[in-house]
């Protein structure tokens, strides 16, 4: 699948983008075992999302849906899943496949966990270390997927994460949930909170400090409700595209801004962005906002390191801000962006320097030299959030950008292709 995108055009109306996917996630996590009906409104109806679906109902648990963004999830309780016949296949999934292996180390049965070529490449020993000293069985071959994971008998542990990581944070408490004792996770810098705020939701208790979540094993979840909000994640591509496309104001309708997630809003606004955010609310334990967003005139920042987990995901869309913006952005601290589904610095850099924009490539970040985007040819190496950066790219290009491999837009934002355009721009999608 690859995308013609139009030069110009602005952004206008009112949209809401898809349900969170990591929210989506955890609540087919905990209501799969939970005790009792989870209902689930808002979900991603993403390929990430489906791929945890398929491995819970694969281990033998009833899941109703998902239709127009509803799920109802029979809960097994914790230790009522049964042994795959197949391997659970994670897709392109990362939050699948290391959530799943905290659940899986703690079962009384043997899993394998697999997934697609860009998952094979990404660091599982950051959550099979971990889990390891927990007690837990698990084989990989260079620490790399297919994992095999033997249930066994686990324990508490006291960990600090090496980086700053809410999948490896989310794997050890999923396993504290089957371990002896207690289970706390620090870590080393802010990440987000959905676990630990679901987990309570579900009524499993979890004490926080500010860099540290400790439960005890041995509880139990009860079925939930959960009205999944937008993901600020998938609504980055619109403040982007509204903030770099003349005359564009743009509605952006019941985001989740949950403070743990909302680093870019605070990125784009001291790159001069016209970002407010009204309608404020609490969904399901998870704040929400309408964002509005008006065309602005971005200036080069030194993004402070202390943001860069906060909007980790966001970064593709903020190379674009930065390459449309007057004068140097430089982002430090973000080495964690070359082990996403893609290594996003080099195919950043590669893309915008394909459309002419002067990017010097560091260890942990880049420094972009705002400029003028020429058209061109742009390879997203099969990453959703890189393809849909450089869509809103051709808003501010001097003529159409072609992005290949797109096919992975579908993982995080199967109507993206729609909703761009009925905010206005000019996308096609062809398969070639
Ligand atoms: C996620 C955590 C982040 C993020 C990913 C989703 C989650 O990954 O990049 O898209 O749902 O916990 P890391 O834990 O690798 O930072």
């Amino acid at each position: 699948m690859e995308y013609l995108v139009q030069p110009g055009g602005s952004l206008r109306g009112r949209i809401r983008v898809p349900g969170d996917k990591s929210i989506s996630h955890r609540s087919v996590i905990l209501g799969a075992l939970a005790e009792g009906v989870t209902e689930v409104s808002g979900l991603l109806e993403g390929a990430d999302v489906l791929a945890t679906i398929a491995a819970f109902r694969a281990m033998g648990v009833q899941i109703e849906g998902p239709e127009n963004g509803r799920l109802r999830i029979h809960g097994v309780g914790l230790h009522g899943l049964q042994a795959p016949s197949e391997p659970l296949d994670c897709g392109n999934s990362g939050t699948a496949m290391r959530l799943l292996a905290g659940v899986m180390a703690g079962q009384r049965f043997a899993s394998t966990l697999m997934g697609d070529e860009s998952l094979q490449r990404r660091p599982m020993g950051r959550v099979i270390d971990p889990l390891r000293s927990m007690g837990a069985k698990i084989d990989a071959q260079g620490g790399k997927a297919p994992l095999h994971v033997d249930g066994a008998p686990l324990h508490g542990i006291d960990y600090t994460l090496p980086m700053a990581s809410a999948q490896v944070k989310s794997a050890i408490l999923l396993a504290g949930l089957y371990a002896d004792g207690k289970t706390c996770v620090s870590e080393p810098a802010p990440t987000r909170d959905h676990s630990e705020r679901m987990l309570r939701g579900f009524g499993y208790a979890v004490e926080q400090e500010s860099l540290r979540a400790c439960l005890h094993g041995g509880g139990r979840l009860s079925g939930q409700s959960i009205d999944v909000p937008a993901d600020i994640s998938s609504a980055t591509f619109f403040l982007l595209g509204a903030s770099i496309a003349p005359d564009s104001d743009l509605l952006l309708e019941n985001v989740g801004i949950n403070p743990t997630r909302t680093g870019v809003i605070e990125i784009l606004t001291r790159m001069g962005a016209r970002i407010d955010l009204t309608q404020l609310r609490e969904v399901g334990g998870e704040p929400v906002a309408d964002i509005r967003v008006r065309s602005g005139k971005l200036r080069g920042i030194a993004i402070p390191p202390r943001l860069v987990p906060l909007a980790i995901d966001e970064f593709p869309a903020i190379f674009i801000a930065a390459a449309c913006a007057e004068g140097q952005t430089r982002v430090s601290g973000a080495e964690e962006l070359r082990v996403k589904e893609s290594d996003r610095i080099a195919v950043m850099a590669r893309g915008l320097c394909s459309l002419g924009i002067a990017i010097e490539e560091t260890v942990d970040g880049a420094v972009i030299h705002g400029g003028e985007l020429q058209g061109g040819t742009v390879d997203s190496h099969g990453d959703h959030r890189i393809a849909m950066s450089f869509a809103m790219a051709a808003l501010r290009a001097q003529s159409a950008i072609e992005i290949r491999d797109c096919a992975n837009v579908a993982t995080s934002f199967p109507n993206f292709p729609e909703l761009s355009r009925q905010a206005g721009l000019h996308l096609q999608e062809f398969d070639k």
